[in-house]
């Protein structure tokens, strides 16, 4: 078969890998051990796949690994520090936003990516943000709270003085 070689950049780290022409990126990453990229659908309807790809939610399982050359790739894996965890991944744990957890790789990647462009969104961003990802635990209402919790704790405490204060 006809191989190819793919460089990118996978949660900061340059990798080399060598891949097959047709190859689709959620394959490529789950086989390079990125096992927080869920394999779902594989139609492009459930977000379980999302990775960022440049900063923008993807669904994997919609994208030939080749496309991918030289992209920088953010997966659930590269969100932490080795000591703490992203903002939004405690918020969502602390709001009880994690049942089975299947989803929320790719909810909270797809909140990240709405995060750094309006760090402070209403909820009806935050649930058009969340739109592509189903969720058969939580009802969608605890994720929505954690990512406004998130976006919250990055508010500057002068504005958040100011709302208490009116
Ligand atoms: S597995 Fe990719 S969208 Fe469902
Ligand atoms: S927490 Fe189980 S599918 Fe969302």
């Amino acid at each position: 078969m006809k191989h190819m070689e793919l460089r990118l950049t996978v949660n900061g780290v340059a990798k080399h890998w060598t891949i097959a022409p047709g190859d689709i990126l959620l394959d490529v990453l789950r086989r390079e051990g990125y096992f927080g990229v869920k394999r779902g659908c594989e139609t492009g309807e459930c977000g379980a796949c999302t990775v960022l790809v440049n900063g923008k939610p993807i669904n994997s399982c919609l994208m030939f690994a080749a496309q991918a050359e030289g992209a920088e790739i953010l997966t659930i894996e590269g969100l932490a520090k080795p000591e703490t965890l992203d903002p939004l991944q405690e918020a969502f744990l602390d709001r009880g936003a994690v049942q089975c957890g299947f989803c929320s790789g790719g909810m909270i990647l797809a909140a990240k990516a709405l995060l750094a462009h309006h760090p402070h969104p209403s909820e009806a961003e935050v649930r058009e943000a969340l739109s592509g990802h189903l969720c058969r635990c939580t009802g969608y209402r605890k994720p929505v709270e954690a990512v406004l919790a998130a976006s919250t704790k990055k508010r500057p405490a002068r504005a958040k003085a100011a709302e208490v204060s009116r």
